[in-house]
């Protein structure tokens, strides 16, 4: 029997390629930039299964333009990029990648908290550009973070791997999401419940780990920046739509928060040029960027995608109900 095609929208790594030649045909994009809309739109004309990054909008133009399809696999945890329900209607199966980069991201949240507090952007540039001086008192003085509150918005499993590392830097932790995490939970990772605007009040660094959904669309706005003390922090490794940017720019101008660690941006690769400040650590979406990560992250969507076409349920299916039996 002839193997399904697959269009993958990136080669992926070797590992990854290995798991997919044995069930499919499978044809790669291979340049180093991303491919345009109208390529992808080209490429799955005829293929059956599709592995993409969360550059690529999953949605009824893309379903219109590849009739075969059967399986979307995405390669990330957030899936914000496709439109599910239009997957279910025309009975494609989507997957995502949840699970093996908890522990990559909440590193990267903490590499932006410290980086931010301790102005490491700031002092690397001093560092670099030969105008450093001398040793001074004052010099690039930060803010502590040992000790201090931390506020995580997204109790999931991102969130509770940024709360698990807060132990050793002897911080308080609260955590705020719609569902109550069990009690076992809190007291491992010593971890308090807290109202949205009860954080935001209390809280030294507010890191944010929510998905993007309509209710969490712009759910950092102007008003939640003014509860925040103006020395507190923001960090974002969720998706940059979760935070008003105009907001925020605003926010950070005024002094209502004292600056941001920010991988995701509201129309990325486009970064306001209000965030461009020497308070603010940016860095181009990579969380999960370790070499160990996203090659677990290809696997898994490889996974899924053979799984698929051997009839079996992929792991990590967002709508089983197209499936069959
Ligand atoms: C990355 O942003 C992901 O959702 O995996």
């Amino acid at each position: 029997m002839a193997k399904p095609k697959v269009f993958a929208t990136h080669s992926l790594f070797e590992s990854a390629r290995q798991i997919l030649q044995e069930t499919c045909e499978v044809e790669y994009w291979a340049k180093p930039e991303r491919p345009s809309r109208e390529e992808v739109l080209q490429r799955v004309e005829d293929q059956e299964g599709l592995v993409c990054l969360l550059t690529e909008k999953i949605n009824d133009e893309l379903l219109h333009a590849a009739p075969k399809l059967r399986i979307a696999a995405n390669v990330a945890v957030g899936f914000d990029n496709i439109d599910v329900a239009a997957c279910t209607k025309r009975g494609v199966a989507a997957t995502n990648t949840p699970g093996v980069l908890d522990e990559t991201t909440a590193d990267f949240a903490w590499t932006l908290l410290m980086a931010v507090a301790r102005r490491l952007g700031e002092a690397e540039a001093l560092a670099r550009s030969g105008n450093w001086k001398n040793w001074n008192l004052d010099q690039l003085v930060g803010t502590d973070v040992w000790g201090k509150t931390l506020g995580i918005v997204g109790f999931g499993r991102i969130g509770r791997a940024v709360a698990r590392r807060a132990s050793g830097f002897q911080m308080k932790v609260m955590y705020t999401d719609a569902v109550r995490a069990p009690a076992e939970v809190e007291r491992d990772l010593r971890a308090e419940f807290r109202e949205m605007n009860a954080l935001l009040a209390e809280s030294d660094f507010v890191s944010l780990h929510v998905p993007l959904l309509p209710e969490t669309r712009g759910l950092m706005d102007a008003e939640k920046f003014h509860r925040m003390k103006p020395t507190a922090f923001l960090i974002n490794t969720s998706r940059g739509p979760v935070v008003d940017e105009a907001a925020l720019v605003a926010a950070l101008e005024r002094g209502k928060i004292a600056g941001a660690g920010l991988d995701v941006y509201e129309k990325e690769p486009l970064i306001h040029p209000g965030l461009k400040r020497p308070n603010v650590v940016l860095a181009p979406h990579i969380a999960s960027a370790s070499l160990e990560t996203r090659t677990k992250m290809a696997c898994m969507a490889a996974e899924n995608v053979v799984a698929f076409f051997k009839g079996q349920r992929p792991a990590n299916i967002l709508n089983p109900e197209v499936l069959k039996g």
